[in-house]
């Protein structure tokens, strides 16, 4: 069976998580759920970055022990992506042994390479980005990505010899056009390492918190140099070979676009110093806005994914941002587009045309759904639809284009509601000679209510499996886009069950300029 393996970054615990980091790991759940229905044998990583300055000085803040702090904070994670349905199959701290072991070989390997020396470094260190910056990388002496200040920081470091692997670099960008993924994020790379290409410091001189450095012990690893490593300790480097051989290298590492220079230069320059192959894709996404401003944890521009899960659902949430936020570009996050989404979408399109089909079983077939009669252009039409729609899921996830396979999916949930409109099954129950004709068109309709739930699988699970529910289907498994996509698999005579509306119209509140 084929593997797929995809990360998430390992987020900092520095704060709760905010719905910036539930974008990121939500594209990646479908991607990964998306992968499992495909019968790939998937593994899906995420985690947290607790080795980091910022996170150090958090806790010591709060008079906390930065392991007790960690472990506190790590609930906030683990309980988010439960509520949110994630499905990861492992969640990596970077405080546990098994990972500090293999960071330790990861840059024993460095060195042995002859890549990495002592030096001295001087510039500037932004804490939140864990980075260092030259004078001329800052924006009015901020930091271009924080808008923070800085600190000018000089100390004795190690360095990794990044300027010996340029040639390497753009080797490997050119022979692997999908290693940067979208493109355009890929020209900035190679126009990145075409540029001066420095030395990156992959120690420091922090004896309080970290990993230390297997060569010296009076330094630790670098934090950015530690959290990559993640991605191999992860599926088991340096502890279960069996499993690193399986998912080793991995399918895709998913981040945000700030993180480039860390994922797409350093990262795969460690690898190659250390002899250990190169991942297949970095997909870099952009970022979520909101009032204008980035959603971060620092800047108090933060919609709680936590109350939002809590009043709307993880469905809701999941489909807002797959729908709303393109997954290669910044989005815009507004409650007044949750609104309209959820009540255009879910509650009017998909609900409506859930809720229409069973109850008219119910009312004309004492919900037990008819066997299909000769098919007319009408419904051909419909089937055709259903095909393109499959076709067009499948291209949008394979390259990442997770919104657009929505609105593929959303062709389907649209002629589907049209089929019902032309056919008028309301009207066909009045005459006596239409039964059969009523009793195709309601088929029909079923089973694109049922192609529909293994479609939207991967984007909203909970609401996927509800819908098969009512159909008397088995809820999603492994494999089912292999051989469940195909148009009347639905077997007639089985029961059909209406329910409660699966999402509740929502009273619109008054939305002021600022939301
Ligand atoms: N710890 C590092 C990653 C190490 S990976 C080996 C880190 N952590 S972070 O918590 O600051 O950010 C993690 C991810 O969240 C980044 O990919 C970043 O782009 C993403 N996001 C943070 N705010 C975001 C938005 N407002 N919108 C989308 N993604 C956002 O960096």
């Amino acid at each position: 069976m084929s593997t797929y393996y995809l990360t998430t970054p390992i987020y900092y615990p520095n704060a709760k998580p905010h719905i910036g980091t539930a974008f990121c790991t939500i594209g990646s759940d479908v991607q990964a759920r998306y992968r499992r229905l495909q019968g790939y044998d998937t593994f899906f990583l995420t985690g947290l970055d607790e080795n980091s300055l910022n996170v150090e000085r958090q806790a010591r803040n709060q008079g906390k022990d930065p392991q007790d702090y960690c472990d506190e904070m790590a609930e906030f994670f683990r309980d988010l992506w439960e509520r949110l349905n994630i499905s990861h199959d492992g969640f990596i701290r970077t405080t546990e042994e098994h990972h500090k072991h293999a960071a330790r070989l990861l840059l024993q390997k460095c060195y042995d390479a002859g890549d990495i020396y002592k030096g001295t470094y001087a510039g500037w260190y932004c804490l939140p980005c864990e980075a260092f910056y030259a004078d001329d990388d800052l924006v009015d002496g901020k930091c271009p990505v924080h808008d923070a200040e800085p600190e000018w920081t000089e100390e004795e470091n190690y360095f990794f010899a990044l300027s010996k692997y340029q040639d390497r670099l753009l080797a490997f960008y050119e022979e692997h056009p999908e290693s940067v993924l979208p493109d355009f994020r890929r020209n900035e790379v190679v126009n990145m390492v075409r540029g001066e290409l420095r030395d990156f410091s992959i120690s420091r001189a922090n004896k309080t918190w970290g990993i230390p450095v297997p060569f010296d012990e009076e330094q630790v690893i670098y934090v950015w140099f530690d959290a990559l490593t993640n991605y191999i300790t992860g599926v088991g480097y340096g502890r279960d070979d069996e499993q690193f051989a399986r998912y080793w290298p991995a399918d895709a590492h998913v981040i945000g676009k700030d993180i480039i220079r860390f994922h797409c230069v350093y990262w795969p320059a460690m690898l190659m110093s250390a002899g250990v192959p190169l991942p297949t894709t970095v997909w870099a996404h952009g970022w979520i806005m909101f009032r204008g401003l980035k959603i971060s944890k620092s800047r108090g521009t933060d919609v709680d994914p936590f109350d939002m899960v809590d009043e709307f659902g993880a469905d809701a949430v999941r489909f807002y941002l797959m729908r709303e936020i393109p997954f290669d570009q910044d989005g815009i996050f507004s409650w007044e587009s949750f609104y309209n989404r959820y009540n255009a979408d879910l509650a009017n399109d998909l609900g409506n045309l859930v809720h229409r089909t069973t109850s008219m079983l119910a009312r004309y077939f004492d919900g037990v759904l008819p066997a299909p009669g000769g098919e007319t252009a009408l419904d051909a039409s419909l089937r055709d639809t259903a095909q393109s729609a499959i076709e067009g899921a499948e291209q949008g996830l394979e390259s990442w284009d997770l919104d657009a396979a929505l609105d593929s999916i959303w062709t389907l949930v649209t002629r589907a509601n049209q089929y019902i409109e032309e056919n008028a099954p309301w009207e066909l129950a009045k005459a006596p000679d239409q039964r059969e004709r009523l009793g195709t068109v309601l088929y029909n309709v079923t089973e694109a209510v049922r192609i529909l739930a293994l479609l939207l699988g991967p984007y909203i699970p909970q609401t996927a499996d509800a819908m098969l529910d009512r159909l008397g289907e088995p809820p999603l498994a492994a494999g089912v886009w292999q051989h469940g996509l195909e148009w009347g698999s639905l077997t007639p005579e089985r029961t059909v069950t209406t329910g409660k509306p699966l999402f509740p119209r929502l009273e619109v509140p008054e939305f002021s300029e600022s939301t």
